[in-house]
């Protein structure tokens, strides 16, 4: 069954609608907020074309903030990968951007996503999917392609609220550096991690 688009409800709203249908893919009853979008969208350096992915983008908080950032010189590709309709629905109502790109699917398939795309490999991928939640050979999967999908200065991006991801992403990455943004409730942990330190 399609989920409305109603221009009247809030984004909150339907975000917190789709996390009830979903609650273990969502994970969290509303969307990042934007002082946190912020935060992450910070992190990428201005460089001349580049690709940005990003798993799970949910109503697209973060998205929007990328692409308000200026980071994105034109050339650029913004390759967005969401597993849940409603959320895709949701995603091509509302974000028209020549630079991005919506994929419906799995973080998994990351590798095909991009090759058919053309858009070579990402300079960051950011992900707020819930890496701790999810089936241990999916997550490692997930995690794997990352990695083969990173040029080799790549950073992968991923911010998760009261979990501990660092083990999984240590098992392919060498280098992984944490902060917590105590500021935010509940405090958030953004990892950076590297193929090489
Ligand atoms: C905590 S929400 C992300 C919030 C969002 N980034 C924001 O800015 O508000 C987690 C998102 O990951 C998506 N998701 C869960 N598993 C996924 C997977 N394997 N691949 C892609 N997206 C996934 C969920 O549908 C949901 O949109």
């Amino acid at each position: 069954m399609g989920f409305m688009i109603a221009s009247s409800v809030p984004e909150w709203l339907t975000f917190a609608k789709v996390f009830l249908r979903h609650p273990r893919d969502v994970s969290s009853v509303l969307p990042t907020r934007k002082a946190i979008a912020k935060v992450l969208a910070d992190r990428i350096a201005e460089k001349q074309p580049q690709v940005v992915i990003e798993y799970g983008p949910a109503t697209g908080r973060l998205s929007r903030e990328i692409l308000s950032s200026g980071k994105l010189a034109s050339g650029s590709s913004l390759v967005l990968i969401e597993k849940t309709s409603e959320f895709i629905e949701y995603l091509r109502a509302t974000l028209h951007d020549p630079l991005v790109s919506i994929a419906h699917g799995s973080a998994v398939d990351v590798l095909d996503i991009i090759k058919q795309r053309g858009c070579g490999k990402a300079d960051y991928i950011f992900s707020g999917i819930p890496l701790t939640l999810m089936a241990p050979e999916v997550a490692n999967a997930i995690v794997a392609n990352t990695h083969a999908a990173l040029k080799d200065d790549g950073v992968f991006v991923q911010y998760a609220f009261r979990r501990n991801v660092e083990p999984i992403l240590h098992r392919y990455f060498p280098s992984v550096r944490s902060d917590s943004q105590a500021y935010n409730l509940p405090p958030l942990t953004v990892y950076e991690a590297r193929k090489h330190s």
